[in-house]
């Protein structure tokens, strides 16, 4: 027998297999690189356009002349990633399902003295255009290097297109100096009176009067006057604050109300339907996740009315996992919202998930289910 010629036989023969099994498993890779999505798979990997998982957490969304755009934090792999390391990331798309990476719209600063210094933490950017400026304006939460979440200020950053590069302007505290606006008929006794507040919250709040209010979660909404609004957790989380933003929204009027007074409230995401005014957010446990909540209101400064939680089924409890960052209309359809959250991972950060369910109306109530997989024909046109 020729031992050699068994040998030689055999590692062609394995050679051969595994060059056979490395052909597929390439053409695998392009393919599911190449490979269209037509649903949303909430908290599974969604690939972006290179076949990379997008990295855009706590986001938000821009539409402009039929591109979407999704601003979020870039995370890094391990508990490093909640803080930034990296910066904000942009990504663009058609039809919702499919995203091309636009790269980093807002990076992180190396000169460790600056407000956006690499390690701070940056959470929940959200861009707005400016019709009157014609600027991108991106606002986002900011604490500052090495100081935990004791900073709470909003970031303001600005840019000349829409997937940056953004230049950072400032940071601060809003509306310092500033008391809050009641909707119409509230008594005098409900409104905070500094010299004898009535609570913590209260408290929370005369505090910081002198150097403005903390602002953490947030969102910002632009309504169909063109007004933009900031809102955000203040108070030590205490209370929703939703300020309003000057005509070129790059600062805040003075004008605020404080919503939910006195719970703590985090993650808000508000958007307008049929003239109602909407706001989903979440309870404060951490990146855990915990029950949603909502509320309504007939005008942008309330009466804001507590509704509890938006979800139903199984895992309702927990938002199924996730707790929210957005909500996004769908542009061309009627009744269309999407409810964007994120399911956190906080020791590998770069690994958080993307919940995005259709909010369902029932009359002027809204109701978020689960579903494993879905598509736009969920909305009627
Ligand atoms: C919950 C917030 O919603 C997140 O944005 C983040 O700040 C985490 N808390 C940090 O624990």
């Amino acid at each position: 027998m020729n031992f050699n010629k068994i040998f030689f036989g055999t590692k062609l023969l394995v050679a051969g297999l595994l060059a056979i099994s490395f052909a597929a498993h390439a053409q695998e890779t392009v393919t599911s690189k190449a490979a269209k999505l037509t649903q949303f798979t909430p908290g599974t990997i969604w690939p972006d356009n290179k076949g990379v998982h997008i990295n855009a957490h706590g986001g938000g969304m821009l539409y402009q002349k039929g591109t979407y755009y999704w601003f979020g934090e870039h995370k890094i792999a391990g508990g490093a990633g909640n803080r930034a390391m990296v910066g904000v990331h942009c990504y663009s798309s058609k039809d919702l399902y499919n995203w091309k990476d636009e790269g980093i719209a807002l990076a992180v600063s190396p000169d460790t003295t600056s407000d956006i210094a690499k390690g701070c933490i940056l959470e929940r950017p959200k861009v707005v255009y400016n019709k009157k400026t014609k600027k991108y304006v991106m606002w986002f939460h900011l604490e500052l290097l090495g100081q935990g979440y004791k900073a709470a200020r909003a970031g303001l950053a600005i840019s000349d297109k829409a997937t940056g590069p953004y230049t950072f302007v400032k940071s601060y505290r809003p509306n310092a100096g500033f008391m809050p606006i009641y909707p119409p008929g509230t008594p005098d006794n409900e409104k905070v009176d500094c010299a004898n507040p009535k609570n913590k919250s209260e408290g929370f709040f005369c505090r910081d009067v002198p150097g403005g209010q903390m602002a953490r979660d947030m969102n910002v909404f632009v309504d169909d006057d063109g007004k933009a609004y900031h809102i955000f957790s203040a108070e030590e989380n205490f209370t929703l604050d939703i300020a309003e933003l000057n005509d070129d929204y790059t600062g805040h009027t003075g004008k605020f109300t404080r919503v939910y007074a006195g719970h703590q409230t985090e993650a808000p995401a508000i958007f307008k339907h049929n003239g109602t005014y909407y706001l989903i957010g979440s309870g404060t446990t951490g990146w855990a996740p915990n029950p949603a909540r909502w509320f309504s209101a007939p005008s942008i400064w309330g009466p804001w009315t507590y509704h509890g939680n938006p979800c139903v089924g199984t895992g309702s409890e927990i938002t199924f996992g996730g707790q929210s960052t957005y909500v996004l209309p769908v542009v061309g359809k009627k009744d269309a919202f999407i409810f964007m959250a994120d399911k956190w991972t906080p020791k590998d950060a770069i690994d958080g998930r993307y919940l995005w369910l259709p909010i369902v109306f029932k009359g002027n109530d809204i109701e978020i289910d689960w579903l494993d997989k879905w598509d736009l024909s969920a909305f009627k046109k």
